[in-house]
C-alpha cells in the first residue's frame, strides 16, 4: 500500500505491537498518542524494532485541529484506530469520559478522514460487546449485549462505522473484536506496562511472580466450567498485531465494512493460565479463591473462522508462548 498508516494509540500496549508489525511488513507507521496511558520511552524502542524512524504526533484523538494537521502533513493511506479508554471498572465511574473518548474520538477521526479522502480504517473493538454469549464458540453474528459502559461505547462506535459504510460505500472498514490479548514482543523491548495495579490476569501474574504483588485472588471457584474458574480466549499480542496488518491488506482489495473476531478459538481457565505461567517462570504463584468479580461471565471463546477465511490469519502462538513472552518482558523490567 502506498502511503503511511496512522496508528492512533500507537504507543499503547496493543498499538505498539501493531506499529512494529506494520514496519516489519514494509508499511510506514505514524503514531498519534496523547500518552495518557503510555510512555514516551516506547518510541525509540519502536524505531529500533521497526528498523525505521517513526513520526510521532502527541495529541488527543478528539483534537480535530491536530488530526487535520496530521492528515495534511503526512501522506496517510489508512488508519488503525486503537486510541481509547479501556478499563471496564473505570468506565462505570466515568461514563462521560468513556463515551467522549471512545465514541466522540471515533467520530472526530472519521470526520477528518472523510475530509482528507482517506477511506481505510481498522477499528479496535472488543469481545466484550457480546456480554454473556448463548453459543460457544462465539460467532460475529451473536447478539450484542454489552454489560458495561466500556462495552456499550465499543458497540456504539461499531454501529457508527457500519452506518457510515452503509451511507457511503467508499469506506473500507475492518472492525476487529479482540478476545483476551496477552503476552509481549519476544524481544522483551515492548509489552504491557500498566501504570496502576494491573487488573488483567497475565500482567497480574507477572507482578506476583516478580514479588511485586502479593497473591492472586481467583475470582470464583464455582463457575460452570471444567475446574470452576472462568474461561477466556487468550491470544498473543503478536498474533493480534499481525491480524491488523492482514486486515489492512484485506481492505486494499475489499470495500465496505467487515466485522471479525480475533481469538485463538479455544478457551483456557484461570487455573490453566496459572499453571502455564508457573511453568514459564519456574516459580509458584500464590493464590486464593475469592468471590466472583461483578460483571464477569463464566466462559467465552471466539469462533475466529471468518478472520481465518477472509484475512488468511490465524492465532498460532499458544498459551505457553504467551506466558514465556510476558515473563521475559517482566524480567526485563516490565515497564518503560
Ligand atoms: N481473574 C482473576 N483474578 C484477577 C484478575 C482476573 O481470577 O485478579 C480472572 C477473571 O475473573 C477472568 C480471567 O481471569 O475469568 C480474565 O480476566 P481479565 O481481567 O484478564 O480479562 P476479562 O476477560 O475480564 O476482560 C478482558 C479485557 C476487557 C474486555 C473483556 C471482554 O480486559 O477490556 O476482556 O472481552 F472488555
Amino acid at each position: 500500500m502506498d502511503g503511511a498508516i496512522l496508528v492512533t494509540g500507537g504507543a499503547g500496549y496493543i498499538g505498539s505491537h501493531i506499529v512494529v508489525a506494520l514496519a516489519q511488513a514494509g508499511h510506514t507507521p505514524i503514531v498519534l498518542d496523547d500518552f495518557s496511558n503510555s510512555a514516551l520511552d516506547v518510541m525509540p524502542r519502536l524505531e529500533a524494532l521497526g528498523g525505521r524512524p517513526i513520526p510521532l504526533i502527541v495529541a488527543d484523538v478528539r483534537d480535530m485541529v491536530a488530526l487535520r494537521r496530521t492528515f495534511h502533513d503526512h501522506p496517510i493511506a489508512g488508519v488503525v484506530h486503537c486510541a481509547g479508554l479501556k478499563s471496564v471498572g473505570e468506565g462505570e465511574e466515568r461514563p462521560l469520559a468513556y463515551w467522549d473518548v471512545n465514541v466522540g474520538g471515533t467520530i472526530a477521526l472519521a470526520e477528518i478522514m472523510g475530509e482528507a479522502g482517506v477511506a481505510r480504517l481498522v477499528f479496535s473493538s472488543s469481545a466484550t460487546v457480546y456480554g454473556q454469549p448463548d453459543v460457544l464458540p462465539v460467532p460475529e453474528t451473536a447478539p450484542l449485549r454489552p454489560q458495561s459502559v466500556y462495552g456499550r461505547t465499543k458497540r456504539t462506535a461499531e454501529d457508527f462505522l457500519r452506518d457510515l459504510t452503509r451511507a457511503n460505500p467508499n469506506w473500507r472498514i475492518a472492525i476487529l473484536r479482540y478476545f483476551n490479548p496477552a503476552g509481549a514482543h519476544p524481544s522483551a523491548r515492548i509489552g504491557e506496562a500498566p501504570t496502576a495495579r494491573p487488573q488483567n490476569l497475565v500482567p497480574l501474574l507477572c507482578r506476583i511472580a516478580a514479588g511485586e504483588a502479593p497473591q492472586l485472588a481467583i475470582y470464583g471457584s464455582d463457575w460452570p466450567t471444567s475446574d470452576g474458574t472462568g474461561v477466556r480466549d487468550y491470544l498473543h499480542v503478536q498474533d493480534l498485531a499481525e491480524g491488523h496488518v492482514a486486515a489492512l491488506g484485506f481492505l486494499s482489495e475489499n470495500a465496505g465494512a467487515v466485522t471479525l473476531n480475533l481469538g485463538m478459538g479455544r478457551g483456557s481457565s484461570v487455573l490453566e493460565v496459572v499453571h502455564a505461567f508457573e511453568r514459564a517462570c519456574g516459580r509458584r504463584i500464590a493464590r486464593v479463591f475469592a468471590a466472583r468479580r461483578p460483571g464477569d461471565v463464566a466462559r467465552y471463546y471466539a469462533d475466529p473462522s471468518a478472520a481465518n477465511r477472509l484475512l488468511g490469519w490465524r492465532a498460532s502462538r499458544d498459551l505457553a508462548t504467551i506466558c514465556a513472552d510476558a515473563w521475559r518482558w517482566q524480567q526485563a523490567g516490565g515497564r518503560y
